[in-house]
């Protein structure tokens, strides 16, 4: 089977090499991909937003499975055109439609779609521009803290938490007067305050079934102890040990099985994979958001974990027979550490050369933000690589983790020290001394 992976962080590095190593694939090309990913498929040198120049890739290369890793071009459309395009009958795409995808694409489209369904999350009122008299008036009557969010993609950066209702007026100012966030800003979204824990499930579905996937907790803030400003992410642990056997079943029962329940009533064909950001409010499950991809760096974490062949759940969503497939978990533990340029999520400087990846041999490199010059391997983003160790627990996944981070090195290399401290659950014993 032939198979093209779009992206180029750190999880398409993870699908890479997650694909490449399935008995049923034949060629795998990467568009564009990273260095990293260049060890386990070709380069694809075709713009996936460019459809006639993807059709006739598609086609000359006999491709049977798109993958496509981040949200972008999922919202864009991507699956519809190759879909609609009646010369690449019978390619699968894993990835749902534009439909589908406005479970990410939008805010109160996904809260709608919870509530029509009663599937559990904070409560909400949306605003478009026009109501914000309406919406500056609703600030009165719910109590801090206040959750504004725009409504469309606004890379990370358009949910405001805060105490000061004067800040969550400004935000509502900022989206429904002032334009920012563009159109992503136009409606906005007030939310109840969740309390608790957050941690992510995945599944993926055929439209039909669907399978859990292990879950995970992301780390999204740049500092230790969860300090400074929100990241794309900073590091993931897998599994998690307060989204225990009794809380995923009431993942399972609450919120997995009626959203694609509710996705089929809706008319809205799925396939694909579905992130759903949870808070554990006390042991209850409640949906923060959906994304409509795997998380990065969750993918770095869980896919390390997934002993089943992801071509042949691929095949499962493929001929809709992902019911008879099973998925088999490494009950280890994967934390995944992310190593940055310096000043991200700011400003960073970028073509820094890197050393040391040969001598990381018992955890897993998975490149972002890398490119080649003149043979050399280079920093060219803001997360650099993500750096995964396993073990049988998770002290154990973090000394591999940071064994391993500890061994490459460039200028500005930064890192936060403590993915996975929080989910200890009694302070590191030290081994006991044996006397003789
Ligand atoms: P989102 O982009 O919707 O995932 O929001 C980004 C982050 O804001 C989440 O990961 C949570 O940490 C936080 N957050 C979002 N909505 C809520 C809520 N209703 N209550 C508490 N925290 C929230
Ligand atoms: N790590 C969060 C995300 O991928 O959205």
């Amino acid at each position: 089977m032939n198979v093209l992976l779009i992206g180029s962080g750190g999880r398409e590095h993870a699908l890479a090499w997650k694909i490449a190593n399935s008995s049923l694939l034949d060629a795998l090309y990467v568009a564009p991909g990273n260095p990293g990913t260049l060890r386990h498929g070709r380069a694809a040198e075709v713009d996936p937003a460019d459809h006639k120049a993807l059709r006739a890739f598609l086609i000359e290369k006999r491709i049977r499975i798109v993958v496509v890793g981040p949200e972008g071009p999922l919202v864009d459309g991507l699956h519809d055109r190759i879909a609609d395009d009646p010369k690449l009958e019978g390619i699968t795409v894993i990835g749902p439609k534009a439909q589908g995808a406005r479970l990410e694409g939008s805010k109160d489209f996904a809260k709608e779609f919870m509530f029509r369904h009663s599937i559990p999350t904070a409560a909400h009122r949306t605003f478009a521009k026009g109501q914000l008299q309406d919406a500056l008036e609703h600030l009165d009557r719910v109590s801090a803290p206040y959750v504004v969010k725009a409504d469309g993609l606004a890379a990370g950066k358009g949910v405001i938490i805060t105490n000061d209702k004067k800040e969550a007026a400004k935000a509502l100012r900022d989206m429904l007067q002032q334009g920012k966030f563009g159109e992503a800003g136009e409606r906005v979204v007030i939310e109840q305050h969740l309390k608790g824990i957050e941690c992510s499930a995945f599944l993926i579905t055929d439209g039909e079934s669907f399978k859990m996937l292990p879950a995970a907790k992301d780390y999204k803030r740049i500092g230790n102890g969860d300090a400074g400003p929100n990241t794309g992410g900073m590091g993931a642990v897998s599994p998690v040990h307060f989204a225990d056997k009794d809380f995923m079943q009431k993942v399972h029962d609450r919120i997995a099985a009626p959203t694609i329940r509710g996705l089929r009533k809706d008319g809205i064909p799925y396939q694909g994979f579905i992130f759903i950001g949870l808070m554990n409010v006390g042991g209850e499950p409640y949906v923060i958001e959906y994304n409509v991809r795997l998380g990065d760096p969750e993918a770095e974490a869980i896919l390390p974990r997934l002993k089943s062949d992801l071509l042949d759940l691929f095949e499962g969503v493929a001929t809709g027979t992902l019911s008879e497939r099973h998925i088999d978990v490494d009950d280890r533990t994967a934390v995944s550490v992310v190593l940055a340029s310096e000043g991200y999520p700011g400003e960073y400087a970028k073509g820094k050369e890197i050393s040391g990846l040969e001598n990381v041999t018992d955890a897993y490199v998975f490149q972002a933000g890398t490119t080649l010059r003149n043979g050399k391997l280079v920093t060219n983003g803001g997360r650099v690589m993500a750096v995964t160790g396993m073990g049988k627990d998770l002290e154990s996944a973090m000394a591999s983790a940071y064994r391993a981070v500890e061994r490459i090195a460039y200028t500005g290399k930064y890192h936060r020290d403590d993915i996975g401290a929080d989910l200890r659950k009694q302070p590191a014993q030290r081994p006991a001394a044996v006397s003789r």
